[in-house]
């Protein structure tokens, strides 16, 4: 199939391009020109690219004329509204854009990444905004399928490499409040497996899937298994919510801060999900994230 791929130069869309094409799909690629350098080397010859961004209605006709489908990973993980990058923009209004352009052009096949915990009377304007992009595409009769992953995890992830960062710079293991928030890290290998299946499985159409790996972890046992992965023995130092919050809400609007009161909030409610349709209809064992970081870290 020919699949129009919007976020194809992230940490999930680099895998997914892969992946499409092993699989024998021909993508092609929406580009930003800044961001043309992040079309891995391996791929460059292998797919198409349309340089342009989801509010240039030109490059998304141009790039979704003669495609079979489209698959959207466009999304940010903290806003900066000074310089217009809104959760609005970037989440809701790209996917309209894209929509539009696609119906168009007569695609209304549409794969959509999503997150777990998204709704629309959530706290935080990143929930929000993918509720009504996943909605857009659900209101306007599209022949959605929509992935609502947990925390990703596998080469090139934030995740992992935020959490590695933080044990590499101090000399104890901060962990916010009582660290028992429940993650079910799920594998970016799982994700594009997922999404490259569903462009041919019937069965997917029309289908919101919560996608996680097999297995819960409250994030204070992800930063003991990051640490003790990479060998490292530390204490933890668990810091009350009630000091962090003031104070991060103080540095967030410092882009330099490295967190968010939006982000401290969605760590904390935790991200956990029924994988069984998932498992049912893409089938396969699902990677655990100890097995990652035994690959990632084993050599150390
Ligand atoms: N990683 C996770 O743990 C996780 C969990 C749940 C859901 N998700 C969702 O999965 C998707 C992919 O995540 P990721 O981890 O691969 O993120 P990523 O590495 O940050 O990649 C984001 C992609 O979106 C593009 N993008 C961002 N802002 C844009 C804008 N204003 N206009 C055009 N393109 C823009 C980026 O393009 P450039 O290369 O040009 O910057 C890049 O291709 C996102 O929708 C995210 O919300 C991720």
């Amino acid at each position: 199939m020919k699949v129009f791929v919007s976020g194809g130069t992230g940490f999930v869309g680099r895998h997914l391009v892969r992946r499409l094409l092993e699989d024998g799909h021909s993508p092609r690629l929406l580009v930003r020109k800044n961001s043309l350098h992040r079309i891995p080397p391996d791929v460059r010859d292998r797919v198409e690219v349309v340089e342009g961004d989801p509010y240039d209605l030109a490059a998304l006709l141009e790039g979704i004329s003669g495609c079979d489908a489209v698959i959207n990973l466009i999304g940010i993980i903290r806003d900066f509204p000074k310089k217009g990058i809104t959760f609005e923009r970037v989440h809701f209004e790209a996917t309209k854009n894209i929509a539009d352009a696609a119906r168009e052009k007569g695609v209304l096949r549409f794969l959509q990444m999503s997150a777990l915990g998204v709704d629309w009377d959530e706290l935080t304007e990143y929930f929000r905004s993918k509720w009504k992009a996943d909605q857009y595409l659900i209101d306007h009769d599209f022949v959605y399928t929509i992935f609502r992953p947990s925390v990703i995890f596998g080469e090139g992830d934030g995740f992992t490499t935020t959490i590695e960062k933080l044990i590499r710079q101090s000399p104890v293991l901060i962990i916010p409040g009582r660290g028992e928030y429940p993650l079910q890290p799920v594998s970016v290998r799982d994700v594009v497996r997922g999404f490259s299946r569903a462009l041919t499985l019937e069965a997917s159409q029309k289908r919101i899937y919560q996608v996680t790996g097999p297995e819960t972890y409250t994030y204070r046992e992800v930063v003991r298994m990051v640490a003790s992965a990479m060998g490292k023995r530390k204490l933890a130092l668990h810091l009350p919510l009630r000091l962090i919050i003031p104070f991060v809400i103080v540095l967030e609007r410092f882009p330099f801060f490295p967190l968010t009161y939006d982000q401290l909030y969605m760590l904390t409610k935790g991200s956990v999900g029924d994988n069984r349709a998932f498992r049912e209809d893409f089938g396969g064992d699902l990677e655990d994230f100890p097995s990652y970081l035994e690959k990632r870290f084993g050599g150390r």
